[in-house]
């Protein structure tokens, strides 16, 4: 086994990592590991834009910014984050630009700004032009521009090394990260890592439902590794479904279509959203538009053979303006559904898009032990974790925001810690629960198969766990959770190599999916209550009286939550500082 030591570790190479790395590395001996080579990383498939009050083609300001980011959550956000993530937002994308980012420019030669869906002005007086973007493919072009400067500044990468443990140690009194345990991929290889600080920034876990834009690697690896070693995970109970997937696929139709002026219609050609969002119709937050695309469906008004979804209208747009402004997207609707989007409507229905629980961190991307307390050296940024700027409802663009300045953040903290602390002593035989695993799994005769266990949870989840959850529809997806845990202690695997397992890599994946899932449900059975993208059809209002806070889930093996053994959910209270809960009109 090798061993290998750096100031600073950071785990996962999308945008928050590599943002971070940037920061890091300029300060502190830092590699980033990754499961994937960096520039396959799923923040490249993001696509309409990242938001910022740069007032470049319409009055706007970071305050206005921050009240929508409350509201679009559903007021479940902490508002001290919104607020940081809203004023920094200005310089997040100017540092990008001065990175060499070529976003869409205004004939001035300003970096142009557009529409997306609950970004207002004046506290939701009409939609304002916020989001900065490079066509339909801002995600990609953040991703290659970070992975340049990341090379540029010498940042270390260990590529497709998958990190599966994380070793802690307590130091008077107090537990801290000692380093991280990988699997390299290409030779089947251990390594452990020591540092004195560890980033996690791997992304979220969309693959644990069947219809969803998420890639296939994005199986909440960090999440789970934090989870089993007692981390608690925060508010996994709020799923965000993309209103625009392709019907039946999932794939993203980014809400920048809405932004350039697409309509959602119903099979009576009606633009439903004037019912349910008068004021900004089809650019109100995503939990609203998901729900009403799905509401028109169960009521009758679906369109297709099945009536199963709804219709994007882009015909009354211009050919050219569709081909400058969503050249990708409209390709997708053209090779996976050949519809041709100049002239034809395209079939969309909600795909599961986005995590808005996590590891909890505080503003400065530390990880919490519990509501209480910081982990020292341990950090967190982007997806896998809940600074809970995104509260119960993530606003379009506020997630490539998200990754790069809490990335930011998480980059500069962890290498200024490593400057004041030492490295702690790895937890003997750290690596062996890793070892263990991987070889029981490598030569396990099991007859049950990973691919089959996956396809089973992932139409539970979205049979059960989707845009519309109930008691009884939660409780019976635990029972089968179960049931599919069962199964997994069972699992074989063909591949008994050791060089580039996928076989082996996706049986552990499978058992992070497995994990979270059950997560995922028990926090919805505790929230009765419907908030942002959590709605309990037994519970249709929100209840600021009752569940005006967060759930912190912890692994426990002396507690029982809902049945389930060995969990323990607790709550955390939300920060509020200007913003009272409201109605939610849009
Ligand atoms: O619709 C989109 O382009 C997705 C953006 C996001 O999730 O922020």
């Amino acid at each position: 086994m090798q061993v290998h030591q750096y100031d600073v570790i950071i785990v996962g190479a999308g945008g928050a990592g590599m943002r971070a790395a940037i920061e890091s590395g300029q300060r502190a001996r830092t590699a980033v590991l990754t499961k994937l080579y960096p520039t396959r990383s799923h923040t490249g498939a993001a696509q309409g834009g990242m938001c910022a009050a740069l007032a470049n083609v319409e009055e706007d300001n970071w305050e206005w910014h921050t009240f929508d980011t409350v509201k679009g959550g559903d007021y479940l956000v902490d508002q001290d984050a919104a607020e940081v993530m809203a004023k920094e937002a200005i310089d997040a994308v100017l540092d990008l630009e001065k990175m060499g980012l070529p976003f869409n420019r205004t004939p001035e030669g300003k970096i142009d700004q557009r529409r997306f869906g609950g970004h207002t002005r004046d506290h939701g007086k009409s939609p304002v032009r916020r989001s900065c973007y490079a066509a339909d493919r801002t995600g990609h072009m953040i991703l290659q521009t970070l992975y340049q400067n990341c090379v540029k500044h010498g940042v270390e990468f260990y590529n497709e090394f998958y990190v599966l443990d994380l070793a802690m140690t307590e130091v008077d009194g107090v537990r801290r990260p000692a380093g991280v345990v990988a699997y390299e991929l290409a030779t089947g290889e251990i390594h452990l890592f020591q540092a004195k600080s560890v980033v996690f920034a791997t992304g979220g876990v969309g693959k644990v439902f069947k219809t969803t834009s998420n890639a296939h690697t994005l199986t909440g690896d960090g999440m789970a590794v934090a989870y089993n070693r007692g981390i608690p995970l925060e508010d996994m109970e709020f799923f965000q479904f993309h209103p625009t997937g392709l019907a039946g696929l999932g794939i993203l139709l980014s809400e920048a279509a809405r932004g350039e002026g697409a309509i959602l219609r119903n099979s009576e050609g009606e633009r439903f959203m004037e019912r349910y969002a008068p004021t900004i119709k089809d650019l109100a937050p995503r939990d609203i538009v998901a729900r009403s695309m799905a509401n028109e469906v169960r009521e009758g008004r679906g369109c297709g053979p099945n009536k199963d979804y709804v219709l994007l209208d882009l015909t009354h747009l211009e050919p050219a303006h569709i081909d400058a402004k969503l050249p990708d997207i409209t390709e997708f609707a053209r090779t996976y559904l050949g519809v041709e989007p100049y002239t034809e409507p395209v079939p969309v229905f909600p795909t599961a898009h986005y995590a808005m629980g996590g590891i909890p961190t505080n503003i400065g991307a530390e990880v919490l032990a519990d509501n209480d307390n910081v982990i020292p050296g341990l950090f967190a940024a982007g997806e896998v974790a809940c600074v809970s700027v995104h509260g119960s409802n993530r606003l379009g663009t506020n997630s490539l925001l998200d990754i790069n300045v809490f990335g930011k953040r998480a980059g500069i903290a962890a290498a200024e810690y490593s400057k004041t602390a030492d490295f702690v002593e790895l937890p003997e035989a750290a690596e062996n629960d890793t070892v263990a695993l991987l070889e029981k799994m490598r030569t396990s005769d099991g007859t049950e198969r990973i691919g089959a266990i996956r396809k089973d949870l992932q139409e539970l989840m979205d049979a059960n766990v989707q845009v519309f959850r109930t008691d009884e529809t939660l409780r019976e997806a635990l029972d089968e959770i179960a049931k599919l845990r069962e199964r997994y202690s069972n699992v074989g695997i063909q591949d008994r190599g050791k060089r580039f397992n996928l076989d082996l890599l996706e049986a552990v994946e499978l058992n992070f999916l497995l994990e979270l899932a059950e997560v995922i449900s028990v926090a919805a059975i505790h929230r009765k209550e419907s908030r942002g993208g959590h709605f309990r059809e037994d519970f249709p209002d929100r209840d600021d009286e009752g569940f005006m806070h967060h759930t912190m889930t912890y692994l426990d093996p002396d507690s029982e939550t809902d049945g389930i053994k060995g969990m323990r959910l607790e709550t955390k209270p939300v920060i509020v500082t200007r913003y009272q809960p409201m109605e939610r009109k849009y």
